[in-house]
C-alpha cells in the first residue's frame, strides 16, 4: 500500500517526538512492505518565525493532498502575549476546521505497568479503559461574534459556544460507532442545567441513540464528570462532548494514564470515497518549551498517534496492532522516559522510539 503522509513537528518537543513517531512509521512500512510517501510541513510557532504565519498556504496544500496528517505540538512561550489570531494555535485550529475533522478520538488507558505512575491509587484506576470523542471543529473554540470590545471605560470580551443539529449528529454518530465496537456505553457530557447550547447537545445525542438501540446512552454534567473521572474512571466506556469541555476533560483523563505524554489522538472527518478517513494524528500533550531539545520527552503519545493513523486512515488494523503490542512492550521493560517516574535512570526520547522498532521486530 501506498502511504502519503504529511509530517508537522511544530514547535517545542515536537519535533522530537514526531521524529521518533516516524521512525516507527518506516519501521512498520519495512516490516509490512508499504511504500512511504513522507512530505513535511511548517505549523505553529516555527511557521509563524519562518512565513510570518502560523499555517501557511503551502502547508494546507500538503495537507490536502497527504492521506493522513502527523502533527507534532503547537505554542511557543514568546507568543504567550499575542492574540488568539497571532498564535502559533491559532494554526492547529485552522488546519483542524480545514480538514474538516470534526472527531477527535482519545483513548485513555491505564495500563498495568504504569499503575504506579498515576498519582491515583492502583485500585481505582486499574482496568480503566474509555476513549474520549471531543467534537473538535465547532463550538466556543470557533464561534462568533468573538474578540475583545475596547469600549471607553468599560472594555468588554466576547466568545460564543455554538453548535448547530447536524454538527452534533455527526459526531454523535462518531461515539456511537466506537461503542458498538467496544462495551456499548456512550456517556454524553454536558451543562445542560445552565447553557442552551449544551440542552440542544443533549437533546440531539438522545435522537441519535435512536439508530443505537443496542447502545446505552447516559449523561452526565460536565462537573460531575470531572469529579467522575477520578473517583470511577471505570464507568466510562465512550465519553462524548463538545469542543471544550472534551479539552479540558481529556487533560484529566492523561493523569489516569500515568502521564499526558502517554496519550495519542486521532482527528477524523468524512470517510473519502476510499472508504478511508481524512485524518490528523496528534499527541494530547503540547509542546512542553521547557524540557524542549533536552531528549526528554515521552514520543509515545506521538506513537500512538502512527497506531490510530494505521488503523483509521489506512485500515491497517494488523500494522496499528504491532505498534500498540510494541508499545506495551517497552512499557513492561520500565525503560521509559522521566514523566513515567522510572525505577532505574530515565530512558532518552531517542532510546524510547528505538525500543518500540525493536519491539516491533
Ligand atoms: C489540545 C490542545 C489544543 C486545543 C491547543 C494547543 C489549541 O490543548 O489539542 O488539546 O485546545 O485543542
Ligand atoms: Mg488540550
Amino acid at each position: 500500500m501506498n502511504l502519503k503522509v504529511l509530517v508537522l513537528p511544530g514547535d517545542g518537543i515536537g519535533e522530537e517526538v514526531t521524529h521518533q513517531a516516524v521512525r516507527v512509521l518506516r519501521r512498520i512500512a519495512d516490516k509490512f512492505h508499504h511504500n512511504l510517501e513522507l512530505a513535511e510541513g511548517l505549523l505553529g510557532g516555527i511557521a509563524i518565525h519562518k512565513t510570518g504565519t502560523p499555517l501557511p498556504e503551502e502547508t494546507l496544500r500538503l495537507a490536502g493532498a497527504a492521506d493522513a496528517t502527523l502533527m507534532g505540538a503547537v505554542g511557543l512561550p514568546e507568543f504567550d502575549q499575542a492574540p488568539p489570531e497571532k498564535r502559533p494555535e491559532k494554526g492547529l485550529l485552522g488546519l483542524r476546521k480545514a480538514l474538516g475533522v470534526y472527531a477527535n478520538l482519545r483513548p485513555v488507558r491505564a495500563y498495568a505497568s504504569l499503575l504506579d505512575s498515576s498519582p491515583l491509587k492502583n485500585h481505582l484506576v486499574e482496568g480503566t479503559d474509555m476513549i474520549i470523542v471531543r467534537e473538535l471543529t465547532g463550538g466556543i473554540y470557533y464561534g462568533t461574534p468573538r474578540g475583545i470590545m475596547e469600549n471607553g471605560a468599560e472594555t468588554r470580551a466576547v466568545n460564543t459556544m455554538t453548535y448547530t443539529r447536524s454538527e452534533i449528529e455527526r459526531v454523535s454518530r462518531v461515539a456511537f460507532h466506537l461503542a458498538r465496537a467496544r462495551r456499548k456505553k456512550v456517556t454524553s457530557v454536558d451543562k445542560s442545567n445552565v447553557l442552551e447550547n449544551s440542552q440542544l447537545w443533549r437533546r440531539v445525542a438522545i435522537e441519535v441513540a435512536k439508530e443505537f438501540p443496542d447502545v446505552a446512552l447516559d449523561h452526565l454534567l460536565v462537573d460531575n464528570c470531572a469529579m467522575q473521572l477520578i473517583l470511577n474512571p471505570r464507568r466510562f466506556d465512550v465519553v462524548l462532548t463538545e469542543n471544550m469541555f472534551g479539552d479540558i476533560l481529556s487533560d484529566e483523563g492523561a493523569v489516569l494514564a500515568g502521564s499526558i505524554g502517554m496519550l495519542p489522538s486521532a482527528s477524523i472527518g468524512d470517510k473519502r470515497p476510499s472508504g478511508a478517513w481524512v485524518g490528523l494524528y496528534e499527541p494530547v500533550h503540547g509542546s512542553a518549551p521547557d524540557i524542549a531539545g533536552q531528549n526528554k520527552a515521552n514520543p509515545l503519545g506521538a506513537i500512538g498517534s502512527v497506531a490510530a493513523m494505521l488503523s483509521y486512515s489506512f485500515g491497517l488494523k494488523e500494522e496499528a496492532s504491532a505498534v500498540d503490542a510494541a508499545i506495551e512492550a517497552v512499557l513492561r521493560s520500565g525503560h521509559v522516559t522521566a514523566d513515567l517516574r522510572p525505577s532505574g535512570a530515565p530512558a532518552t526520547t531517542e532510546q524510547v522510539g528505538e525500543s518500540v522498532c525493536v519491539a516491533i521486530g
